[in-house]
């Protein structure tokens, strides 16, 4: 057996990456492997862009948001697959530990028979199936819940509305869980589309009596009868639509219907380049020492998953279904509920 391996990140990236890398290589190296790191996703395959694990280059970046490997959301094995093949052998690597989403996994789904897998799942919407989390959420959250409880303050200070955007995709998980968090008056996720009126009667009601109001509003969230708010397209990414526009529109419809002066802000970015909470960290430590574990026992094609609050293994496959969508009677919506939150 080659006692060398691949690792590499892919997609967008996610609070945690890092501390995947540090882990699972750490367990490796102190097992006698060595590591070579490809960069920038599937490009670094193409371009034999590759880098030395050592101890040096990853004690301590566990802590650090982005990837030290770099990454990419574009997919371009696509009708390349044979020369990926061919060039990832040239690499000399045992097998390849693969740490994404649904689009990393896509696009070497086709290529499992000739190459040695193991997937690590990651996204900060917390959307992919087969696992219960994904690391990175709880830090976008924590992001989320931070600008809400900031916000309040000038909100308050000069009696306004201001509309917060969450990202998440076609999910609402990020807008839920920062909403709820941060007790957010009205929440709006893409699962649940909100009724205008109903809304609107809503934030009158509050006018009297509170002086200023945060909503949160998913980025994929619609009204009834409405599509979301799709800002741009990438092309030669899995997932070509960018959504955004919802919290600017929704900010001028509520100064237009309720007469509350109103204002939005789109955390953006912010959601992703943070340093990873300490659940994060768990997970991600976790979740490395196990990708470590099955190079080491050759179980390869297969997925490192979160599952009943532990770590588990599952077919690659199980990660690659559509998208884990927020129930709609989810018990955290019931919690929102509880609270007089519009949701
Ligand atoms: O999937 C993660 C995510 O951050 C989504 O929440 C967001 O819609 C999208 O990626 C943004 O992608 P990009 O980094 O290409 O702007």
């Amino acid at each position: 057996m080659n006692k060398r391996v691949g690792i590499m990140t892919g997609g967008g990236d996610a609070p945690g990456l890092n501390g995947v890398i540090e882990s699972c290589c750490r367990s490796l190296l102190q097992q006698g492997w060595s590591v070579t790191g490809i960069q920038d996703g599937f490009e670094g395959v193409f371009e034999g862009r590759t880098i030395e694990i050592t101890d040096k280059t990853i004690k301590g970046i566990h802590s650090e948001a982005g990837t030290l490997l770099g990454t990419s959301n574009k997919s371009p094995t696509a009708g390349r697959e044979g020369e990926f093949v061919e060039k990832f052998k040239k690499l000399g690597l045992e097998g390849l530990i693969a740490i994404g989403g649904d689009g990393t996994f896509g696009g070497i789904q086709k290529m499992s028979n000739a190459l040695k897998l193991i997937g690590v799942p990651k996204t900060i919407d917390n959307d992919l199936q087969g696992t219960d989390a994904t690391f990175g959420y709880d830090t976008a959250c924590t992001v989320i819940a931070e600008a809400v409880d900031a916000l309040r303050y000038t909100a308050d200070a000069h009696k306004r509305v201001i509309v917060v955007e969450a990202m998440g995709r076609t999910a609402g998980w990020i807008a839920l869980g920062g909403g709820l968090a941060s007790y957010a008056d009205v929440i709006l996720l893409p699962e649940r589309p909100f009724r205008r009126d109903e809304l609107a009667k809503y934030i009158r009601s509050k006018k009297p009596y509170q002086r200023g109001m945060v909503c949160l509003v998913a980025e994929g969230a619609a009204a009834e009868g409405e599509d979301p708010e799709v800002a741009f397209r990438v092309e030669g990414a899995p997932q070509a639509e960018r959504y955004g526009g919802i919290a600017y529109a929704m900010a001028k419809w509520i100064e237009a219907t309720c007469g509350w002066e109103s204002r939005h802000v789109v955390p953006g970015h912010l959601q992703r380049s943070r340093a990873p909470t300490t659940t994060d960290r768990f997970l991600t430590l976790a979740m490395g020492i196990e990708a470590a574990r099955m190079v080491m026992d050759g179980s390869w094609n297969q997925a490192v998953v979160y599952r009943e609050g532990r770590i588990k293994r599952a077919p690659i496959s199980d990660l690659m279904k559509p998208a884990r969508l927020v129930d709609p009677d989810h018990r955290w919506v019931k919690m929102a509920q509880a609270l007089g939150i519009f949701i």
